[in-house]
């Protein structure tokens, strides 16, 4: 059987993603109860990271543990990547040393690059185009509060980045509509709204995109590699902040999610991200339930 990858969401079936979110609750659970669930006893986890994180890091590496196998922290310019050996040839090395290998880098034709070259699963820890683990969690987030996403509104505010390609891709899967307001320059990429169809529909301006909506969603204006844009960004998305205005035209009930870090002030308020619409800290903590959920989907076989 050909190795499964996880690089975008559309690699794994609506079916399995369902199935998936259900599993990522149940594990929640097992884990509440301080029941020891070891499928992964001796497997290892290579994890390569080209950028900065907390959430992505900390969460496969628990997860690991939790499931009583081991993680492998490879930091940005801490292995002979970072000096200039071929990703190929690490796929191929690695590939022998490991039972899966995530990745968060910069262009994701790196991790498409990585996955051609490895034998064993390879995971899309984030890349510039897109961070599908990220939306494992945030569905994971919207079912545990509100159930099933079918046919409900999402709002995507600000920047047309990896987090709002995954939200189309999501919108996709999941077969929600997204309602997407960006500045002018700061489109997603055509092709992956084209994608979408008749699910995601771009918006005049952010009024017109969290109008009735049931999730209203935004991200850092400034994405890990574009921090010498941020005094340009700042002012162009300055009009997309998300705050109790733009909150108050969403549905009475809609809740507000970033995927974090955030930066209070800017794409949105210390009163929305602190206030009771907003279900960030389920987000990042169910980032750990989602990917052993995912974790055991693309080694179980193998156990
Ligand atoms: N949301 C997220 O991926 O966070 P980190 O950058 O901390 O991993
Ligand atoms: N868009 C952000 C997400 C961080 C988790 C970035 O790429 O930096």
């Amino acid at each position: 059987m050909a190795t499964r990858h996880f690089l975008t969401l559309l690699d794994l079936s609506p079916e399995e993603l369902q199935r998936l979110i259900e599993r990522a609750m149940e594990l929640k659970r097992i884990h509440q109860r301080g029941d020891h669930y070891e499928p992964l006893r001796n497997r290892v986890l290579a994890m390569i990271f080209e950028k900065s994180s907390t959430r992505t890091r900390v969460s496969f590496e628990a997860g690991m543990a939790q499931f009583g196998g081991h993680a492998i922290y490879l930091a940005p310019g801490g292995s002979q990547i970072g000096r200039g050996e071929p990703i190929e040839d690490t796929a191929r090395v690695l590939s022998g040393m490991v039972d899966a290998v995530m990745i968060r880098t910069f262009a994701h034709e790196r991790v498409e690059t990585f996955a051609r070259h490895a034998s064993v699963p390879v995971i899309n820890g984030l890349t510039n185009e897109f961070h599908p683990c990220q939306l494992l969690a945030d569905m994971q987030t919207w079912f545990e509060h509100r159930g099933p996403i079918r046919g409900r509104t999402v709002a995507w505010i600000g920047d047309g980045n990896n987090m709002c390609h995954s939200y189309i891709n999501a919108a996709r899967q999941f077969d929600f509509r997204l309602r997407i307001s960006h500045p002018e320059g700061y489109a997603p990429l055509p092709s992956v709204v084209e994608a979408a169809g008749d699910r995601v529909e771009i918006c005049p301006g952010p009024e017109e995109a969290v109008r009735g909506a049931d999730l209203v969603v935004t991200d850092v204006w400034a994405s890990m590699g574009q921090e010498e844009e941020a005094q340009e960004r700042n002012a162009v998305f300055a009009p997309f902040q998300v705050n109790e205005r733009l909150m108050s035209l969403a549905a009475p009930d809609a809740l507000f999610m970033h995927c974090l870090p955030a930066h209070r002030g800017e794409e949105v308020t210390a009163g929305v991200i602190d206030g009771p619409q907003s279900v960030v800290w389920d987000e990042a903590h169910n980032r750990l339930h989602a990917q052993k959920a995912l974790l055991e989907h693309l080694l179980a076989r193998r156990v």
